[in-house]
């Protein structure tokens, strides 16, 4: 059945299939997301990267900001707890147009990160998560470059903050509002809750809401959109080791029935594509091939692959190893239907979130914890 979507509007942009690469972090650089947009339509999200490295220019974070020239919408995710620092690197991306759309992380569980206030802990804070909204979307609007947010449900089911989080961003402005349907004290466990989703959609009729958690198969994203009446829908794990899930994901929102259903050999391709596609990324085959060893496991989920051979895999130094190892891959082996399908990635148990002292205790922020804002971007990766 033809599922009737139209196309995801954010701001002067126009995502005809409205399908999002979610953000990760060591996972959807321009290598991975050259991957996927060769199977479908879509907005794919460059990984986060902190505000105060990029206004340093940290080479890292330029690498993290690049994308490939026929990237047609350069989307880039920033986290920032100081609002000072995001409205700079607002400003920059815009000024030297280094980005058609911009997204705020609002979403990251990680105890380095939320320990210090950033990420989830952030929307529990009104003043401080208001005022970097602000002065984000004040920056972006400069270049009329559309500013999203992107958030989960709250810190845990007695202090969620994703309803009001959203109607603080409406009202200052964003083109859409993304959230992930779990906690930040679920991390990756248990399932994501979609009745979430459909709250968030309700209480802003006025911007796109995009539903984020658990999409594992194109049929999921339909069962999604028709469950929570999202504008469009947010990928992460899911395509983890099968960029051709936007391929499917295309399909269904276009209303066809054909899914990709590649053989051993054709994985086997894809893997190596992505290891090539990430030497030129790093510009250092020993770092590229130490990169790809983590996505083994999604790649080959469910395949006919022995244990040895994966361990080989999950060591290789250069593309000639690798490709000799792939070779050895039975090119004959089928699809094989469910086994390589259903939930992959990280998953993790529930588990209090590190919160800065006294975190919970008031909705706004004091002295101390305002002065101790300012060190919260320091050594942060991934979300
Ligand atoms: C390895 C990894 C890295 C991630 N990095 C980021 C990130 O940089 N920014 C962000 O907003 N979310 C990040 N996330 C969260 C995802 O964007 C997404 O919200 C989450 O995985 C739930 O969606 P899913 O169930 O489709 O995976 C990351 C998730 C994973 C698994």
């Amino acid at each position: 059945m033809r599922l009737e979507l139209p196309p995801l509007k954010l701001g002067r942009l126009t995502i005809d299939t409205p399908v999002v690469l979610a953000p990760m972090a060591g996972i959807t650089n321009t290598a991975f997301r050259r991957l996927c947009r060769e199977f479908g339509g879509g907005l794919y999200v460059a990984e986060m990267v902190t505000t105060r490295a990029l206004v340093e220019r940290h080479p890292g974070s330029l690498r993290i900001i690049k994308h490939d020239d026929d990237e047609a919408v350069r989307s880039v995710q920033l986290y920032g707890v100081d609002p000072v620092t995001v409205g700079q690197a607002v400003r920059m991306l815009v000024e030297e147009d280094r980005a058609d759309h911009i997204d705020l992380n609002f979403g990251c569980p990680v105890p380095k990160v939320t320990k210090r206030g950033g990420g989830s802990a952030l929307p529990w804070k009104t003043d401080l998560f208001t005022q970097i909204v602000q002065t984000a979307v004040r920056e972006a609007d400069k270049g009329s470059v559309p500013l999203t947010i992107k958030m989960r449900k709250g810190i845990d089911e007695d202090h969620l903050t994703y309803l009001e989080a959203g109607r603080i961003a409406r009202d200052a402005g964003v083109a859409a509002v993304a959230l992930h349907g779990r906690t930040a004290a679920q991390f990756y466990s248990g399932t994501a809750d979609w009745s979430a989703i459909a709250r968030l959609r309700e209480a802003l009729p006025d911007v796109p809401v995009l539903g984020n958690g658990d999409i594992w198969s194109a049929e999921d994203a339909v069962r999604m959109v028709r469950e929570t009446g999202v504008d469009g829908v947010v990928v992460g794990r899911g395509c983890q080791g099968r960029p051709w899930l936007f391929g499917d994901l295309q399909a269904a929102f276009e209303g066809r029935a054909d899914r990709i259903r590649p053989g051993l050999k054709d994985v086997g391709e894809a893997f190596f594509r992505h290891a090539e596609l990430l030497v030129e990324y790093f510009e250092e085959e020993g770092r590229a091939l130490r990169d790809i060893r983590k996505h083994v496991a999604w790649y080959f989920k469910g395949y006919a692959v022995g244990g040895e051979l994966r361990a080989q895999l999950a060591q290789v130094n250069t593309l000639e190893e690798l490709r000799g190892l792939l070779d050895t891959l039975d090119a004959e082996a089928p699809y094989p239907g469910v086994d390589a399908e259903g939930p992959r990635g990280r998953a993790g148990s529930p588990k209090r979130p590190a919160l800065p002292h006294r975190w919970l205790e008031s909705r706004t922020m004091d002295a101390d914890q305002s002065r101790d804002i300012a060190a919260a971007e320091l050594d942060v990766s991934g979300g």
